[in-house]
């Protein structure tokens, strides 16, 4: 990651990509519904990108990142929220495959203004326990260790491989429709 230094800039990175996304899709979104049509090789790649970079990639290293902070009683609750919201945003991608795959632009819509919203409250919540917290309290070498274990080395390839995929999708919207 270029410019990154602390294993938590990544993370932090992977957020902006995240949120980037999520608008696009949000702008794709409202266009189907005002033209009347959904650009299924568009949905199919922002669906690749969520499953495979935020739902697995992401989700996998962050929660290797809450394991060594797991004996703090008094972050135990936002914990436990943050993992339960990991599984309740992998439900809403489900959903929006399923009205992706029905062509349903008005559906489409919802299901991606749910999962913005959901996220963007996530990522705040996380952002604020990243420095409050495991910034404080966790070597960078320890975090940096319990991020690398917690993925392969072809995990590492196909996230690259996504992040590019991203790119392609944010730059899909043309300027006209982007929010
Ligand atoms: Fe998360
Ligand atoms: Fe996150």
């Amino acid at each position: 990651m270029v410019g990154s230094t602390h294993p938590l800039d990544a993370l932090r990175d992977e957020h902006d990509r995240i949120f980037r996304v999520l608008t696009a899709m949000r702008a794709e979104a409202q266009s189907a519904v005002v033209h009347g049509r959904v650009d299924a090789d568009f949905w199919s790649d922002a669906l690749r990108f969520l499953a495979g970079y935020a739902a697995h990639w992401h989700d996998a290293r962050e929660e290797a990142v809450f394991d060594l902070v797991a004996e703090n009683d008094e972050i135990a609750s936002t914990l436990r929220l943050l993992r339960a919201e990991h599984i309740q945003a992998r439900g809403l991608v489900h959903e929006l495959r399923v009205v992706v795959g029905a062509r349903d632009a008005r559906s489409i819509e919802l299901a991606a203004h749910a999962l913005a919203a959901l996220l963007h409250r996530h990522i705040l919540i996380e952002e604020e326990l990243f420095q409050r917290v495991l910034r404080r309290q966790i070597p960078e070498a320890r975090l940096g260790a319990a991020m690398r274990r917690a993925v392969s080395d072809e995990a590492e390839c196909r996230a690259r491989a996504l992040e590019e995929l991203a790119e392609h999708v944010i730059a899909s919207v043309s300027p006209s429709r982007a929010c």
